[in-house]
Parts: structure tokens; C-alpha cells; sequence
């Protein structure tokens, strides 16, 4: 009797230390997979209406882009150049704006996005389907690396 208890206490104990030991991992796990999706980009710190702002106008580039690559598609290079230099372009409307930012780094990446979108409205005026994708694909590069980067 006395060693059947034993044995059991021992039985219930080692399942006690594999069951902890089985958390533990899990919550390593956990923590190395949180790691891994943790949000490390650099905050600009934006106040509510700025945000608001910020999100309507990266809306109207991801339209923009959207454009430009129908019209490319269809042939209407005239129609892309345009859209890209007034939608995407370095307007004085659109200098301004990226001057507001506090964020030297984040300015700089901005006003080169804005630039690159020049040469893009140029390279359209060629009418060269090859030329111009290159050209949207550079812009587009500044898209995917602020956005690496930064975040509201
Ligand atoms: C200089 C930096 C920068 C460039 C260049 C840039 N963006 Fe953004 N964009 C941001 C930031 C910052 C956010 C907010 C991201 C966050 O806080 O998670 C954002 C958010 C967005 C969103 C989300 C909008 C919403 O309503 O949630 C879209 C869509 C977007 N950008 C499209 C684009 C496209 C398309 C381009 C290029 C043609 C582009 N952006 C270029 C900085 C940039």
C-alpha cells in the first residue's frame, strides 16, 4: 500500500515537471515567434489629423500607381505621364507636405519617392512599355523601403 502511494506521488510529480517543462517551451516559442512579427520600424510619431492626412494621401498613390500601370497596359503612355507627375510628382504642393515631417531621413526617402516619380512621368513620354515599367518599378522601390522602414 505504502509503495503504491510512492510510486504514484512519483508518477504524478514527473507528469507535473513535463507538463512545465512543455509550457516553458511553448511560451519560448511564443515569444521568439512574437520577435519575429514585433513591429521594429521607426515611429514618426504623427498626431491624429496628420495621420488621418498621411493615410488619404498614400491612398491616392496607391491609386495613382494603379493608373498608371492600366494606362501602360493600354497603351495611353500621354495619360500615365501625366498622372505620374501631378499625382506622384514633387508639386509644390507635395514639397510642401514632406517638408512638414520632423523625420530628416524620412523627408530625405520622400522627396526622393517624389523625384523618381518625375523621371517617371519622362520615361512614359517615350511610349516604351519596357523603359517605363523599369521606371515605376524604381519608384515603387521607395514605396516598399519607407515602408519597411517607417510607420505612424
Ligand atoms: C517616404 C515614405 C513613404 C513612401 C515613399 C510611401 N509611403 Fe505609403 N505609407 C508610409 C507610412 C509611414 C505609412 C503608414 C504605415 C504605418 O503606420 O503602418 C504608409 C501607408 C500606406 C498605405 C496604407 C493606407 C491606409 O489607408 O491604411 C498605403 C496603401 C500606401 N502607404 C501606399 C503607398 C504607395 C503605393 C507608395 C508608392 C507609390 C507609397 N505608399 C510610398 C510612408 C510612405
Amino acid at each position: 500500500m505504502k509503495k503504491s502511494l510512492i510510486t504514484l506521488t512519483i508518477l504524478l510529480m514527473t507528469g507535473a515537471f513535463a507538463y512545465a517543462e512543455d509550457r516553458q517551451m511553448h511560451h519560448h516559442a511564443m515569444m521568439q515567434s512574437k520577435k519575429t512579427t514585433e513591429d521594429s520600424r521607426t515611429s514618426l510619431k504623427l498626431k491624429a489629423p496628420m495621420r488621418d492626412h498621411q493615410l488619404s494621401m498614400m491612398r491616392e498613390h496607391l491609386r495613382a500607381v494603379n493608373d498608371i500601370v492600366s494606362d501602360i497596359a493600354t497603351g495611353k503612355f500621354e495619360q500615365a505621364s501625366q498622372t505620374a507627375h501631378q499625382k506622384l510628382g514633387l508639386t509644390p504642393a507635395m514639397k510642401k507636405m514632406c517638408n512638414r515631417y520632423s523625420n530628416a531621413d524620412f523627408k530625405k526617402l520622400g522627396l526622393a519617392f517624389h523625384r523618381s516619380a518625375d523621371e517617371l512621368g519622362d520615361v512614359l513620354t517615350s511610349g516604351d512599355v519596357n523603359k517605363s515599367l523599369n521606371a515605376l518599378h524604381v519608384t515603387m522601390n521607395y514605396c516598399v523601403q519607407c515602408h519597411a522602414t517607417f510607420r505612424q
